[in-house]
């Protein structure tokens, strides 16, 4: 025995692990790799592909070795309609790898009558969809914005994640979504960079990410242009932290709005820092509607940098969305532990507040903080003013001043 068995032993480790990776797969380090071109796509942006998305889904889904890899290879435009890829998968961790452009059929071409969404990641553990700078997932939203109404129901966000543990979005360009961009719901563990989200300033409720029910998310080091918020942050989210983010057209980050309907909604640990606004019509925004209950609280926004922002700075206890609301019911969302610093650069603020705390009486706003804030006004604007009522505040070192 000796030497001879275990040559033999290790020679039949190497030959398994070819046969797992190889075979008819081409392999990769990381693991079987289902191109979605041997799945019969065509990739020609004529040809429904969605079939074969969905068969390389389901062929890297039921691998058991680890990290399969579904993948949309480069210089080729695929067509897919509505589809759903669904887990749980058999490996603890899947890729799906779009180095190519995938586009969504135009609003005519779509046989659901009011869709919510067109490419749905759900239920699935250890997902990591990359594009490492080069993948395109286009909407085709204009198609739908010309007859929007103001309401967003029946018009589908481009990429939703339901239910999902340990995700990560990376390097992807986002483009025209009809509405939101990318959509998290009851996800835990959410990992999104360097992506770039691309849709018309005027595009209506083209969120660029926006989380419910979900909780430690990570998002970082992206660019965000859209027609609405760059980021929103729903009820039920928690643990999140928004780092090196330039966002711009669009609507600035808000958490919110919150306690719609007589919601109860519950946000808390929300850290927005070395962020940029540029050109957007506001910038960090709490937003509630009276009649709610639950709470907005730690909540941090730091070393912020503003160019030429609307409304730079807000806390709306009286969020309406432009319509005519009943004011001042007795219930409200409870904002509290909110803290701002070092924000610093130009506004276009007209007729508004640069920095406007607008809180209940019923249920003040309690522990905000602004330390070192500077907020100048864009040449030939009007110098900047501040408005604070129903707010408990500590202000420091704060231009515009305030006074709560
Ligand atoms: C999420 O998945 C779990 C099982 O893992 C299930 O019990 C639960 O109902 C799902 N939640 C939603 C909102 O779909
Ligand atoms: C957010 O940042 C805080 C403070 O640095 C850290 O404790 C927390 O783990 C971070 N959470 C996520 C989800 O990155
Ligand atoms: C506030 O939120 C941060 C995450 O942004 C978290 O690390 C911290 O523990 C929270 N603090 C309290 C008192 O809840
Ligand atoms: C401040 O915000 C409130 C609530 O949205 C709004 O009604 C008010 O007009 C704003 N005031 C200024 C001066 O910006
Ligand atoms: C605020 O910023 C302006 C423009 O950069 C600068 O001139 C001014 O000195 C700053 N004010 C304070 C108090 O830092
Ligand atoms: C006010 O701001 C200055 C300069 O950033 C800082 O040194 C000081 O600690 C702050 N004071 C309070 C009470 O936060």
């Amino acid at each position: 025995m000796g030497i001879f068995a275990c040559l033999l032993i290790l020679c039949w480790g190497f030959l398994a692990s070819k046969l797992v990776n190889g075979g008819l797969l081409s392999s990769h380090a990381a693991g079987p790799t289902f191109d979605v071109m041997t799945f019969g796509a065509v990739g020609d942006g004529k040809t429904d592909d969605t079939k074969a998305f969905m068969a390389a889904w389901k062929a890297a889904c039921n691998q058991g070795t680890i990290n399969p890899k579904v993948s949309v290879q480069q210089g080729k435009t695929y067509l897919v309609n509505q589809i759903q890829f669904e887990g749980p998968c058999r490996s603890p961790s899947i890729t799906f790898e779009i180095l190519g452009t995938i586009i969504a059929p135009p609003k005519a071409a779509w046989t659901s009558k009011n869709p919510d969404f067109w490419l749905s990641f759900y239920h699935i553990n250890g997902l990591n969809v990359v594009g490492n700078g080069i993948g395109v997932v286009n909407g085709q939203g204009s198609y739908w914005w010309a007859t929007a109404t103001g309401d967003a129901t029946g018009r589908p966000t481009a990429m939703r994640f339901g239910n999902c543990t340990t995700l990560q979005v990376s390097g992807l360009k986002h483009v025209n979504s009809p509405r939101n961009h990318v959509t998290l719901y009851y996800c835990k563990g959410v990992n999104i960079a360097n992506i770039h989200i691309n849709a018309p300033q005027t595009s209506p409720n083209t969120d660029g990410i926006n989380t419910g029910h979900s909780t430690d998310i990570h998002i970082h080091d992206s660019i965000i242009e859209t027609g609405d918020d760059c980021v929103a942050v729903s009820g039920g989210t928690s643990n999140v932290n928004i780092t090196h983010v330039t966002c711009g057209p669009g609507h600035g980050i808000s958490i919110g709005s919150l306690g719609q309907n007589g919601e109860n909604d519950e946000v808390q640990g929300i850290s927005v820092s070395s962020c940029t606004f540029k050109g957007t019509e506001n910038g960090v925004r709490i937003k509630t509607w009276q009649g709610g209950s639950g709470f907005a609280r730690n909540i941090s926004f730091s070393d912020i940098t503003l160019i030429a922002a609307d409304n730079p700075i807000i806390i709306d206890q009286f969020y309406c969305n432009g319509k005519i609301c009943q004011i001042a019911k007795a219930s409200a969302v409870k904002v509290s532990d909110v803290t701002y610093t070092r924000i610093h650069g130009t506004t276009i603020c007209r007729k508004n507040a640069a920095i406007n705390l607008s809180c209940s009486s019923t249920v003040p706003c309690t522990n905000i903080i602004l330390n070192n804030i500077n907020i100048t006004a864009v040449a030939s604007y009007p110098t900047p003013f501040a408005r604070c009522v129903n707010a408990q505040a500590k202000v420091n070192l704060t231009v515009p001043p305030l006074k709560c």
